[in-house]
């Protein structure tokens, strides 16, 4: 048989990289209790027609979707927030709000594999459930900053948006929810003249063309005055000022709160996903140009799978390019560094006697590892020093006897005879040898 590689898109994860994802993944964790978000475990396969309902075009068309073996049309989630809307649409209905749920795991979409750009993925997913208050939107935003910061990432841009401030001039225009999504679809690839035609050839007015073309070109981190002159650009739809004031309100209590987070705002941002209907945001760092993060306000789909009408707010931080960024901005992992021990046995006989002294440190939460190569000891120690470990217990024959191994310190390359009572605390620093 020829060697195996990964398929496509797929990839290994090798211990350095593994202890990232998981460092990422504890503080996403951490974040996740400071701020009242109970754990759930979604499934990785759903039903597709639930997936593609309203994940817009560009995650439909990248859905590892099939029909299992017993017919039915499912997919790999894409994204979590469908699985999580099912739920609070079926199982969870009844539970007082606000629900606030939070989960970790991989994702899969067919996109063309590039840097920051994989076919699996990992997403720490937010979603607050219950609340279309402003102040839950700058919950979502406010966690994410804390996650990035915890990540210790730093220059973190976010760029904010409104799509209920679009959505209303399109909807007062009579245009239909379908061409909404393919004009917002247009307008978040950039194409603005593919979206001003769109909307002109759905007979709008041409006094929606100009407003449309004045929000396009509003941006700035300059956060308040950006939003005035949406104000006025909009001033003649009512729904898209009221969306106005919403984000007004949402990015002052940001502010408010004492959070240094750098913003800017994008009047004609818009989210590929289709079911936002209002605040979308997304987080940039310098070193890289795709986003960590995405999210923003869905008020309609849980009731669209059914459940009744609740209102609310997400975000997915996308665990693989936080890892990225930390690489660029060479991060240091803030983690408490434990000693580490192998146990070496001197001949067989003292085998049964290495492990029993291991499992005893184990028990006194001290990592070690045994020696099950049978090498000699000078051998087994060599190993123990290119692998960084820092203390070396040698069980033999002669100190065995008065109750007592040799303990070596891998570090300050010294060692002493120590009573097998007296190695916890020696380890832990606690004794001198
Ligand atoms: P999204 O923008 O599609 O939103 O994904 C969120 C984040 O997942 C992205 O910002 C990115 O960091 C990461 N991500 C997405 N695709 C890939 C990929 N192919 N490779 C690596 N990372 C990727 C959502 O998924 C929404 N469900 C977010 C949300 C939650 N909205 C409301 N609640």
């Amino acid at each position: 048989m020829s060697a195996f590689k990964t398929v496509r898109g797929m990839r290994d994860f090798l211990p350095e990289e593994a202890k990232i994802m998981k460092y990422i993944e504890s503080k996403a964790r951490k974040i996740a209790e400071l701020y009242g978000y109970q754990e759930i475990i979604m499934p990785v396969v759903e039903s597709y027609e639930l997936l593609a309902a309203k994940a817009g075009e560009e995650v439909r068309l990248r859905m590892y979707a099939f029909k299992d073996l017993g017919g039915r049309m499912v997919a790999l989630r894409p994204e979590f927030t469908p699985s999580v809307a099912r739920l609070v649409a079926t199982t969870l209905k009844n539970e007082p709000k606000p629900l606030r749920l939070f989960c970790l795991g991989s994702l899969y979409r067919y996109d063309e594999p590039q840097r920051g750009r994989y076919r699996e993925f990992w997403q720490s997913n937010f979603e607050l459930m219950g609340s279309s208050e402003p102040e839950a939107d700058a919950e979502i935003i406010m966690l994410t900053n804390s996650l990035m910061e915890a990540a210790g990432l730093e220059n973190l841009v976010f760029k904010v948006g409104h799509v209920g401030v679009l959505r209303g001039v399109l909807s007062q225009e009579g245009l239909e929810d379908k061409t909404e999504n393919e004009v917002l679809q247009f307008l978040d690839k950039k194409q603005y003249d593919d979206a001003f035609r769109l909307v002109e050839d759905a007979g709008a007015s041409q006094k929606c063309v100009k407003a449309l073309q004045k929000l396009v070109g509003l941006k700035g981190s300059k956060v308040f005055e950006i939003i005035n002159k949406m104000k006025e650009s909009v001033k003649d739809y009512e729904k898209a000022v009221g969306a106005v004031e919403n984000l007004q309100k949402i990015l002052m209590f940001v502010s408010e709160s004492g959070c240094e987070i750098n913003m800017t705002v994008e009047a004609g941002f818009a989210r590929g996903l289709e079911y936002y209907t209002g605040m979308i945001f997304e987080v940039y760092v310098p070193e890289l140009d795709v986003a960590l993060a995405g999210g923003g306000r869905y008020d309609k789909l849980i009731e669209l799978f059914g459940g009744e009408s609740t209102p609310a707010v997400g975000v997915a931080h996308g665990i693989d390019r936080i890892m990225l960024a930390m690489q660029r901005q060479k991060t240091r992992l803030k983690a408490k560094e434990e000693k580490k021990v192998v146990v070496i046995p001197i001949d067989d006989d003292l085998k049964s006697e290495a492990l029993k002294i291991a499992r005893m440190l184990r028990d006194a939460d001290i990592p070690v590892e045994v020696e099950v190569m049978g090498r000699k000891v000078s051998k087994a120690l060599e190993d123990a020093d290119r692998r960084k470990l820092n203390y070396a217990i040698i069980v033999g024959e002669k100190e065995l006897k008065e109750g007592a191994v040799v303990l070596r310190n891998l570090t300050k390359r010294e060692q002493n005879t120590v009573k097998i009572e007296k190695i916890i605390e020696t380890v832990k620093g606690k004794s001198r040898p």
